[in-house]
């Protein structure tokens, strides 16, 4: 019997709470719930609630801590207090996950507790539980897709209406309860990024920090942009990819002009999408809801199901030998729509398309990543900027 302590009760606490007692067989309770504000209004009675954290973590009946709240720092806290004192754990915290990997690695160790954290990347889609135990063997060349649900629900509202509008699509978004509490975490790609970092750890052993991977949001897009992608037969979305190149790592979370040939062009909304190239296995699609309740939830359940039968991540590709090096020494296709100084100040190897009409000004070209990444327009709000 597990006895689950869980933290926060939010729109994935609930929706676990939904889903596991709806789940028959599972043999699991959840007994306490920690929440931070005490006037809030909850769909269950007070008592199964506490505000004292040390209610869960000191109690010893409760062998599962399923941490569900929003703030990394004190997630940490939680998770290294919960295992440390003999419980196995289950977060969805991608942010906990990709700043403290190292730390929770050597927690896990310490303490000889589980950590699963399926969750924290790709929504329902068991992206980590494949890249641990069914490619370990394959030699895999690059993992990429649409891990932000909110960024891609948004992304396909502004295609197929080019009325509209930015902030009613983003605050759609979060009324449905895909964005993050500050949803400059998802617009701005440091969501992506912290999953691609997850990512990167399981499919190479590559343990990177977020701020290596290279990054830039949708939030400066506009309907220009969009129009000149459908132009070249294209739409834009959130892609994260971290892949080999002559065995060292690249990764980055980048909007992307995908052509509509590309299945990754056709998932919609707040549907994930993550593709493997295997050497063996070629390329494989892995398609889910990626943000939500229910979904979200369904893969917390699942790690919990999974504690059952005693699993946790090896993390075999870790301890091999040939850990590929960091590196964002590669060319690459870009779109830059700008005015003319940005343009100017980017460093082309070659320029195929230069654009002026009606004041709108834009380059298709060819330059480094690290060109890019350290380039005035990668950080201007007036630029969009996506891979081609
Ligand atoms: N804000 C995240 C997203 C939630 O939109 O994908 C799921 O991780």
């Amino acid at each position: 019997m597990l006895t689950i302590g869980l933290f926060g009760f939010g729109c994935v606490g609930q929706g676990l709470w939904d889903v596991i007692h709806r789940t028959h067989g599972l043999r699991s309770r959840i007994a306490r719930i920690f929440v931070k504000d005490k006037h809030k209004a909850r769909p269950l009675p007070q008592s199964a609630f506490t505000f004292e954290r040390h209610d869960i973590l000191n109690d010893g009946s409760i062998n599962v801590v399923v941490e569900l709240i929003d703030d990394a720092e004190a997630a940490f806290e939680i998770v290294s207090a919960a295992m440390r004192n003999g419980k196995a754990v289950v977060t969805a915290n991608k942010k906990m996950v990709a700043t403290r990997f190292r730390e929770l690695l050597e927690l896990q160790r310490e303490s000889q507790q589980p950590l699963l954290y399926e969750a924290s990347t790709g929504g329902s889609i068991p992206i980590i539980r494949n890249l641990e135990e069914y490619y370990d063997n394959d030699l895999l060349s690059g993992v990429e897709g649409i891990v932000n649900g909110t960024t891609n629900y948004i992304l396909s509202k502004l295609s197929v209406n080019n009325e509209a509008n930015y902030y009613d699509v983003l605050h759609d978004a979060q009324r449905l309860g895909f964005a993050e509490s500050d949803p400059t975490l998802d617009v701005d790609a440091w969501d992506a990024a912290y999953k691609t970092v997850v990512i990167s750890a399981h499919a190479f052993g590559a343990v990177i920090h977020p701020d290596d991977v290279v990054r830039r949001g949708i939030a400066t897009i506009t309907p220009f942009d969009v129009a000149v992608a459908r132009s070249h037969g294209c739409d834009i979305k959130l892609l994260s990819r971290t892949s080999l190149h002559n065995n060292k790592l690249i990764a980055w979370a980048l909007p992307t002009f995908v052509p509509h040939t590309d299945m990754l062009a056709h998932i919609e909304n707040e549907t994930n999408a993550i593709r493997l190239h295997g050497a063996f296995s070629d390329d494989q699609l892995l398609i889910g809801k990626g943000a939500g309740a229910h979904p979200t939830a369904s893969a917390v359940l699942s790690d919990i199901a999974a504690l059952k039968y005693g699993y946790r991540y090896e993390y075999k590709k870790l301890f091999q030998n040939d850990i590929p090096q960091f590196n964002t020494d590669i060319s690459t296709r870009v779109y830059i729509r700008g005015d003319e100084s940005h343009l100017k100040s980017i460093d082309f190897i070659d320029v195929e398309i230069d654009h002026k009409a009606n004041n709108n000004r834009y380059l298709i070209g060819r330059t480094s990543m690290r060109a890019l990444a350290e380039s005035e327009p990668f950080i201007s709000s007036e630029c969009f900027i996506a891979i081609v």
